[in-house]
């Protein structure tokens, strides 16, 4: 069987039965249904409820058993940087022996390597690479991915990584989503000049809209890369073409970059170690969603944690996600992420799922998915545990699981 292979999947209405259900549908709790069964046309669910309450007239024509798995929501990895070549395995190294992240940013290593190697990588390359990353993810149960540019930083090196990415959706059983992150450093050709840079940027950023590469524009607002004011001229310029904003804020140092990206109505604000209270209630006023990227924080062995219980007290909804890089987190593990949040961050298992599902979803503007119920996408994995909290208590172990997308369960690999 080639990856392009489908399992054979059942025309009409499909009930999928034999499912323990955490169906998040409600604002908390698992939303568990012990004996529950989902029926899906299409891409779409049509009804979720307990078997012995599915209605006679549900149409159903063929039927799966789940054997009693455990489903939830298809995960959703809100923050990822995919789409690169080359690693960073030295600098690691040089890490470890004492230098720091932003010491090596600035002596031009970190994320300027990686732009190297990414512009020296042929697209084709860049793909193999990228869809390895993305078929990893998957078979942990990823249903919907968030690909950022970021490595590019020119035009055609930025045109070409969205590319690569949105090739990633149409060849995969995923939906990718797609950010311009072309505001993440100041390329070598513009040393010393980065209001130039940004100016470039905000005319670039037309261009790859209208090629349809961009969903979304995020930008890098620390004093290693841009600062609020050149933030503030990038989300002018996304602003102008209806583009929804999200920003990595507040990582290394408390640059107010939440509370900007939440005057633009930001979708998300990632990172946050440093995110002050003004950038809480800014947040909690835009309906901006706090992205916890323990993966990075773990990495960078930071010691300064984000402000989990002001943003819960501020109803500030809680994401998660690998920020897979190859810099500050090269991980391919969501189930690992939850764990991280749950022993690092102290969210409860519950939370961490959610900032997988439902949040990570809302950090990417999309309001179908994240949750099971009738009228969503029929995005949902059975996992071979006994309770949804394990999920968030065994880590590096990858339970089984069968991935169901848009209705349909596709091979893992
Ligand atoms: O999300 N913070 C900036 N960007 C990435 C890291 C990029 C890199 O080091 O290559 C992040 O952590
Ligand atoms: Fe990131």
């Amino acid at each position: 069987m080639t990856d392009t292979d489908a399992i054979p999947q059942p025309a009409g209405r499909t009930l999928w039965r034999g499912a323990r259900l955490a169906t998040l549908a409600d604002p908390a709790g698992w939303g568990w249904i012990e004996r529950g069964a989902i029926v899906t046309a299409g891409d779409a669910i049509t009804w979720v409820g307990a078997e012995s309450e599915l209605p006679r007239d549900a149409g159903v024509t063929a039927e799966v058993d789940l054997g009693g798995a455990v489903v939830t929501p298809g995960l959703v990895d809100c923050h990822t940087h995919l789409v690169y070549a080359g690693d960073r395995a030295a600098e690691f190294e040089l890490r470890l022996q004492g230098a720091s992240y932003e010491a090596i940013a600035r002596a031009g290593g970190g994320i300027r390597s990686t732009v190297a190697a990414t512009r020296a990588a042929d697209e084709a390359a860049l793909f193999a690479a990228a869809r390895r990353r993305a078929l990893a993810l998957r078979a942990e149960g990823v249903t919907t991915l968030e690909i950022k540019s970021g490595y590019g930083l020119a035009l055609e090196h930025e045109a070409r990584c969205l590319r690569v990415a949105r090739r990633l959706g149409r060849e995969l059983p995923l939906t990718v989503r797609t950010t311009c992150l072309a505001a993440h450093a100041l390329p070598p050709e513009f040393d010393g000049r980065a209001d130039d840079y940004v100016d470039a940027v905000c005319t670039w950023l037309p261009v790859l809209h209208a090629d349809g590469l961009v969903d979304a524009v995020d930008a890098f607002c620390e004093r290693i890369a841009f600062t609020p004011a050149q933030t503030r001229r990038v989300f002018e310029a996304a602003r102008a073409l209806g583009l929804p904003v999200k920003l990595h804020a507040e990582q290394l140092s408390d640059q107010g970059g939440a509370a900007l990206a939440a005057a633009f109505g930001a979708l998300s604000c990632d990172h946050l170690e440093y995110l002050s209270d003004a950038g809480i209630a800014a947040m909690a006023r835009a309906g901006t969603v706090a992205v916890l990227l323990p993966g990075a924080f773990y990495f960078l062995r930071e010691t300064k944690l984000p402000p989990v219980d002001a943003l819960r007290a501020a109803g500030v909804p809680i994401a998660l996600a690998t920020d897979h890089n190859p810099g500050s987190s090269p991980t391919l593990s969501p189930l690992l992420m939850l764990n991280m949040a749950c022993t690092l961050f102290r969210l409860t298992p519950e939370e961490a799922l959610r900032g997988v599902t439902v949040h990570g979803a809302r950090a990417l503007g999309l309001h179908d998915r994240g949750r099971l119920a009738a009228g969503l996408r029929a995005d949902f994995v059975a996992w071979g545990v006994e309770h949804p909290r394990e999920l968030a208590y065994a880590f590096g172990q990858r339970p089984a699981c069968r991935v169901v997308q848009g209705g349909r369960e596709e091979p893992l690999r």
